[in-house]
């Protein structure tokens, strides 16, 4: 049973569940009831649960169809699902996970082992509200144009950790790649392969079909100054800067206790990080396509 349950700060939809004396593992929360909790919240912060990065992928596990690896991160388990997040130390700007691919998670997962002495915080932002403070022009311009992401040599072995075995033929990786919405492949004779992305930076949220801004707009920026739409186009600077604004004045943030699980709407959330100046950090993370 759920005893203790609060609102993150006084703004966010999201909620902390505390854990209490007859209910200290995370494990034997019920699920039904988180399901209630997160559908309209989209982020939970699980407190006092002394949760371990194990324990994260088992919880994670009772909500999910399919955990979604990321393997640019250092994976720390066996079946490579849980990664090690702590990759530098600088601000990163909000994003949605993966939302530059067609692989895009429902969920992120965190999990904190070591929080930062200072600094360090988990950011997040509502891709409803941003979208709903977005100015007219920029809504206009993000509903007439999709983004455009475009990848070369992507080896075999990288596309067959989606599709649902690591001994996918090449037809199984076609097949896999046929269903996906927007996607343009090409398989070359070495079997890596190119593919050409296009999605709306507007996306339907999971649960309440809702128009979210919730996209890799910013954390892209931030790399290659050239964030391009599907006619070749670039988002514009100023279009840049109001998004920074909008998303910087409705950021909260999780200050990580030791033990914390965080669970985040992926499709409705954008998350990112404050910098810190620790490397005891330890901030571990997993990807799931959620079943409910
Ligand atoms: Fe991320």
């Amino acid at each position: 049973m759920i005893n203790k349950i609060e609102s993150i700060g006084t703004t966010s939809t999201g909620k902390i569940i505390y854990s209490s004396d007859d209910c200290q593992d995370i494990l034997s929360l019920p699920v039904t009831k988180i399901i209630d909790v997160f559908k309209p919240s989209g982020v939970i912060i699980f407190r006092g649960f002394g949760v371990t990065h194990e324990q994260m992928k088992a919880f994670a596990a009772l909500f999910s169809s399919k955990f979604v690896q990321d393997y640019k991160r250092p994976q720390v388990d066996s079946d490579k699902f849980i990664h090690f997040v702590d990759a530098g130390m600088e601000n990163c700007v909000p994003h949605s996970e993966h939302a530059y691919s067609p692989f895009r998670p429902d969920a992120v997962w965190f999990c904190c082992a070591f929080p930062a002495a200072q600094g360090g915080e988990t950011t997040f932002c509502d891709g409803i509200r941003v979208w709903e403070e977005l100015s007219e022009e920029t809504r206009q311009l993000f509903i007439s144009k999709k983004l455009k992401f475009y990848y070369e040599d992507i080896p075999a072995v990288v596309l067959k950790r989606f599709t649902s075995t690591d001994a996918a033929s090449t037809d199984d990786i076609k097949r896999m790649l046929d269903g996906l919405e927007g996607v343009k492949y090409e398989i070359k004779e070495d079997e890596s392969a190119s593919m050409e992305y296009v999605s709306s930076a507007v996306v339907k949220t999971k649960y309440s079909n809702q128009d979210a801004f919730a996209n890799s707009v910013l954390a892209l920026h931030a790399i290659t100054e050239k964030v391009a739409f599907e006619d070749g186009s670039i988002v514009p600077d100023e279009v840049i800067e109001e998004i920074e604004k909008t998303t910087d004045r409705l950021m909260e943030h999780i200050s990580w206790q030791a033990g914390d699980l965080a669970m985040i709407d992926n499709s409705r959330f954008m998350h990112g990080r404050r910098e810190f100046n620790d490397q005891r950090r330890q901030i571990f993370s997993t990807l799931s396509n959620l079943k409910f």
